[in-house]
C-alpha cells in the first residue's frame, strides 16, 4: 500500500480526482493518508472531511517565523509517514529541509508543459494568462518531482492540450485540468504505487 500525503493550497479539483479515481479502482494499493493545506479556507479541506480523509492546517499566519512555519509542516507531514507527497495546487514553497527528508518522493502538478511558462510567479491562472499572451497553439500540464530548483525536478508525465480561438483564462485553465491534470496526476501516483512491493 502506497501511502500519500496531499498538499493543497485551494479548490482541491486535482485532489477530488485522486479520491475519485482511488474510489472507482482505477488507481490501486493508494491510501491518501492525510491532507495538508496552508490555507484554513481551502474548499480541498471539505473535499477532504467529505471523503473521511483527516486534514490539517498549518497556516504561516499561525508561527512568528518562517522556520517554525516550516518545522511545523515538516512535523505534521512526517506524522503522516506517507512513501510519496503530492503537491496538487500547493502554493508554499517546499523548504529545502522537507525535500532533503523525502528525496524523489515529492511530486508537483504545474499547468503547462515545463519549461514552458513555469519557474518563479507562474502558477495558477498566471500561466494561462502568459500562454494566450505568448499566443501558443498547444499548451499542458507536466507531473515533475520537486528538487530544490522552482518546477525544475525530472519530468514525469506530460499532456498536451490544444489552446482554441477566443479562451479566456479561465476557459483554458478549466481544459487543462480536466483534460490533462486530473489524468496525469492519478496516473503519476500509479507509477510509484506499482513500484512499491508490499
Ligand atoms: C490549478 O491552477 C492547477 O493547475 C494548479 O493549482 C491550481 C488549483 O488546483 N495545479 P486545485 O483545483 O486546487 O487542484
Amino acid at each position: 500500500m502506497l501511502n500519500i500525503a496531499v498538499c493543497v493550497s485551494g479548490g482541491g479539483t486535482n485532489l477530488q480526482a485522486i479520491i475519485d479515481r482511488i474510489a472507482d479502482g482505477t488507481l490501486e494499493n493508494v491510501k491518501i493518508a492525510g491532507v495538508i493545506s496552508n490555507n484554513k479556507n481551502a474548499y480541498a479541506l471539505e473535499r477532504a472531511a467529505k471523503a473521511d480523509i483527516p486534514a490539517f492546517c498549518v497556516s504561516p499566519k499561525d508561527f512568528e517565523t518562517r522556520e517554525a512555519f516550516h518545522d511545523a509542516l515538516a512535523a505534521q507531514l512526517d506524522a503522516l509517514h506517507p512513501d510519496l507527497i503530492v503537491l496538487a495546487g500547493f502554493l508554499v514553497a517546499v523548504p529545502a529541509q522537507i525535500i532533503r527528508a523525502y528525496p524523489g518522493r515529492i511530486i508537483n502538478i504545474h499547468p503547462s508543459l515545463i519549461p514552458s511558462f513555469c519557474g518563479v510567479g507562474y502558477y495558477g491562472l498566471k500561466v494561462h494568462e502568459k500562454a494566450l499572451e505568448r499566443g501558443v497553439k498547444v499548451t499542458g500540464a507536466t507531473v515533475h518531482v520537486v528538487d530544490e530548483g522552482m518546477d525544475s525536478g525530472p519530468i514525469l508525465l506530460q499532456k498536451a492540450v490544444e489552446v482554441r480561438e477566443g479562451d479566456t483564462p479561465e476557459i483554458l485553465q478549466r481544459r487543462v485540468m480536466e483534460q490533462a491534470e486530473w489524468e496525469l496526476l492519478p496516473r503519476a501516483i500509479g507509477m510509484f504505487a506499482n513500484k512499491k512491493e508490499d
